[in-house]
């Protein structure tokens, strides 16, 4: 099969690859030329595991090539699969402007009986209107096609994905998507187009409402005195609850939960059916970022030059990405009220810098980062910061020798062994002394 990939993000570029890997012939097209030229070269201008290896094994069968859309005058007919970006609008909905500017783009390039599959994450109600008011005097019919990858691990979520959503109004464009995935073993299921784009939303929203719960939660526990560790282990062995996104800590970021709540509460006030437990997911999350302060303020009666280190700017591990990380409005916080910030991560400080005053220090090294700090707030759980050698870091701190675990992904006993004053998400209330 011809497959066009509009837009070469995150999603965009592990589909254009995911497919080309398959054996069809794959055409990943971007407005951005610096991101064309990049995977041209076989290098992907964001940090993604394994996508490199795909993309030059693709470029190398000869099964994928990348464009600038003003390179293409016609497009094959086939498949066009949509991944542009849906950012927020102010106001919490969709802005769409992405997907209507590729809508365009496509049918100007007469493309025959193409099948055009969003990908794209669109409000429930958007594929008929598009349909309705862009589609209808064209051969072009409609698929959507929602994504589940995670960043970071979206390559093995390609490969073993939970499931298959196809929502369609005709059952040929619904059986020509399902044959493109006839590699891969999960389970399809076929909707209408709006009920695939629900499904997409209440899927994040029930996730973000999961991480909002056990978050309050683990602040409870924190008052009483128990443990959300095991909280979360003893709740989530019953198989009516599972396990997974029972982490406590500093809350939800991304480019995906964020959007996709507010898009959701949104569209519900719309609609006059409010979803009153999104707003309160929204609200939970958002405080939640404010507890590494809080947590401070127990310490120090003013963070007025008080040496803070931030470890991890990117919103969760293995990213790049810094959109909507907790860590930005964290960093920021702390520069407000007069803390002196080093800030560290793997691998997004160039990414973050843009977001963060300039007297935020990013040295290169997490040593020099630690270095005569008085207390160091984790915040992503890089595996880079759980494995240091906190014995070493011991000596660089200064006192109290603060550690805030913002994600709970420290060895609260060891680092209290160690001499390190500890305070978790809920990890039996707040500051924990050292033993000596
Ligand atoms: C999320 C979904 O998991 C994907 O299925 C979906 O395709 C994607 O959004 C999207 O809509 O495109 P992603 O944003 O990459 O994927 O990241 P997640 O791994 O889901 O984590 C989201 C946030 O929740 C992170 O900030 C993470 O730190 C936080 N989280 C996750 C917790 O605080 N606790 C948990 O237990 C799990």
């Amino acid at each position: 099969m011809r497959i066009t990939v509009v837009g070469l993000g995150y999603v965009g570029g592990v589909v254009a690859a995911g497919f080309a890997n398959a054996g069809h012939q794959v055409l990943g097209v971007d407005v951005d030329r610096r991101k064309v030229l990049s995977f041209k070269e076989g290098a992907v201008p964001f940090y993604e595991p394994g996508l490199a290896e795909l993309i030059e094994k693709g470029l190398r069968a000869g099964t994928l090539q990348f464009c600038h859309p003003d390179e293409v005058d016609k497009l094959w007919e086939g498949v066009i699969f949509i991944t542009v970006g849906t950012p927020s609008q102010p106001y919490g909905g969709t802005d769409l402007s992405q997907v209507y500017a590729a809508i365009r783009w496509i049918k100007e390039r007469n493309c025959g009986h193409s099948v055009i599959v969003m990908k794209s994450t669109v409000p429930p109600g958007t594929g008929i209107r598009l349909i309705e008011e862009e589609l209808s005097q064209t051969e072009l019919t409609y698929v959507a096609n929602p994504e589940f990858l995670r960043e970071g691990q979206a390559i093995h979520d390609w490969f073993n994905p939970s499931r298959i959503i196809i929502g369609a109004r005709d059952k040929d464009s619904a059986e020509l998507v399902k044959a493109l995935y006839q590699n891969i073993k999960a389970p399809i299921l076929l909707t209408d187009i709006t009920t695939a784009e629900m499904i997409k939303y209440a899927a994040n929203a029930f996730l973000a409402t999961k991480i909002s719960f056990i978050n309050e939660i683990a602040n409870l526990c924190d008052r009483v005195g128990a443990n959300i560790d095991e909280v979360s282990q003893g709740i989530g062995l019953d198989p009516r609850i599972g396990t997974a996104f029972l982490r406590a800590g500093l809350g939800y970021g991304g480019s995906c939960f964020p959007k996709d709540v507010r898009a959701l509460e949104f569209l519900s006030s719309l609609l006059g059916c409010n979803l009153e437990l999104l707003r309160a997911v929204i609200n939970v999350n958002t405080k939640q970022r404010l507890l590494p302060i809080q947590r401070l303020f127990e310490l120090f009666p003013s963070l007025k030059n008080v040496e803070v280190a931030v470890l991890g700017l990117a919103f969760k591990p293995n990213t790049s990405d810094v959109r909507e990380a907790p860590a930005l409005d964290i960093v920021r916080l702390l520069v407000e009220l007069g803390a002196s910030v080093r800030a560290f991560d793997p691998q997004a400080m160039e990414a973050a810098r843009p977001f963060l005053p300039a007297q935020v220090k990013m040295p290169s090294s997490i040593m020099e980062t630690l270095k005569g700090a008085q207390a160091v707030v984790l915040v992503t759980e890089w595996p880079e910061f759980i494995e240091l050698p906190w014995k070493e870091v011991a000596k660089v701190l200064v006192k109290p020798r603060a550690i805030f675990d913002g994600r709970n992904a420290l060895d609260k006993e060891k680092l209290l062994s160690l001499g390190f004053l500890y305070c978790g998400v809920g990890r039996q209330g707040g500051w924990i002394k050292p033993e000596r």
